[in-house]
């Protein structure tokens, strides 16, 4: 089966065998399935987060775990459980139909519910950590449910422990999120504001905001069903303070963040800076608008795009002396 329609890259590449779990009965059946048949497993959520650069051997499962379902009330607060399988952006409407305010600033991000922990979403000052109140996973060596609560989950900068030490152990099953019936807005970021006072608004609501995040990124970031991507390819990195002191010498423009490591550099700019912004090679590219998103124009290959990512890497290396490293999960 071709995995084509099953990645925002829009790679052609293969899965042996493939199947789709809408039940946890039926996540186990397909893990006891593969076991018996000495199968690797790869589980797939949105696929917008992967690089496809060859076929996968074994059974390949797309999590289809559905259901939004609230767990706990009271006047403040909601505590909402909500399938892995839920496409990420129809859990953020439904949470503004309902009033709910807390991922209002997530709108619009690709992927699942079930891949949003994995690498701790974020835009817009908001990161998934901060309405996360604990998630349910399928072990899959036991075959149990257990839960982990934000300390288990080792949230970071994109990442969490289900990319390290419980990295292929589990497979997320549902995410419990706490959201705030009074909204407590985050629109520090520029961006924001701007298009905020550009529509006129003049009293802040969670639909306001998440508009201004919609807008945001339908004028920056391509749309997967149009030209192939996967959002930010690299992470965006952080550098010893004096080394940026140094790289403001010679590049009085750099931005740059305080972070307790650090300072953070927006990966976008640096690649903008070595020229690669809106360069095509081939079938792959950087896109025009956002030099962090690499772009796939139809015909595209994994390999292709691997390819055009290190050139990319060598050149902010050798004109920085700053490693970029993936976002994106290379398969
Ligand atoms: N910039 C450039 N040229 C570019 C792109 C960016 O100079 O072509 C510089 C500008 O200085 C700009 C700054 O980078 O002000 C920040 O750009 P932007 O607001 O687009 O954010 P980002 O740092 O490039 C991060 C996330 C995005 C998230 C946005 C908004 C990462 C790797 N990416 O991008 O997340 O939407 O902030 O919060 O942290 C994703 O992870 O897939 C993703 C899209």
């Amino acid at each position: 089966l071709s995995l084509k329609p099953f990645n925002t890259f829009g790679i052609d590449k293969k899965a042996q065998f493939f199947t789709a779990a809408h039940t946890i009965n039926e996540l186990k059946e397909a893990l006891i399935w593969a076991k018996e048949r000495d199968l690797p497993i790869f589980i797939l959520g949105g696929g917008s987060n992967i690089l496809l650069t060859k076929d996968i051997l074994g059974l390949v499962i797309k999590v289809e775990l559905q259901g939004i379902e609230v767990i706990h009330e009271d006047e403040n607060q909601v505590l909402v459980e909500v399938g892995a399988g839920v496409v990420w952006h129809e859990w953020v409407l439904y949470s503004l139909e309902k009033n709910w305010a807390g991922i209002e600033n997530l709108s619009l991000i690709p992927g699942t519910v079930g891949a949003s922990p994995m690498q701790n979403i974020g835009a817009y000052g908001v990161e998934i950590k901060d309405v996360f109140h604990s998630l349910k996973a399928l072990n899959r060596n036991t075959l149990a449910i257990e839960t982990f609560d934000a300390v288990d989950c080792k949230f970071g900068y994109r990442e969490s422990v289900f990319k390290h030490e419980s990295k292929d152990q589990y497979i997320i099953t549902s995410v419990c999120f706490k959201l705030l019936k009074i909204p407590e807005f985050h629109v520090e970021y520029g961006a924001i504001q701007d298009v905020l006072k550009e529509k006129g608004v003049s009293e802040l609501s969670i639909k306001a905001v998440s508009e201004a995040v919609i807008a945001i990124r339908q004028s920056k970031l391509p749309d997967p069903k149009q030209l192939g991507n996967a959002g930010s390819f690299f992470k965006n990195p952080t550098i010893p303070v004096s080394q940026f002191e140094n790289l403001k010498n010679k590049y009085p423009t750099i931005p740059g963040y305080m972070v307790p490591e650090g300072i953070k550099i927006p990966a976008g700019w640096l690649i903008e800076q070595s020229g690669w912004k809106g360069k095509r090679l081939g079938e792959v590219g950087v896109h025009a608008k956002q030099a962090l998103v690499l772009v796939n124009y139809g015909e595209g290959t994994g390999e292709q795009i691997k390819n055009l990512s290190e050139q990319v890497r060598a050149t902010v290396r050798d004109q920085f002396g700053i490693e970029l490293n993936p976002e994106v999960n290379f398969i």
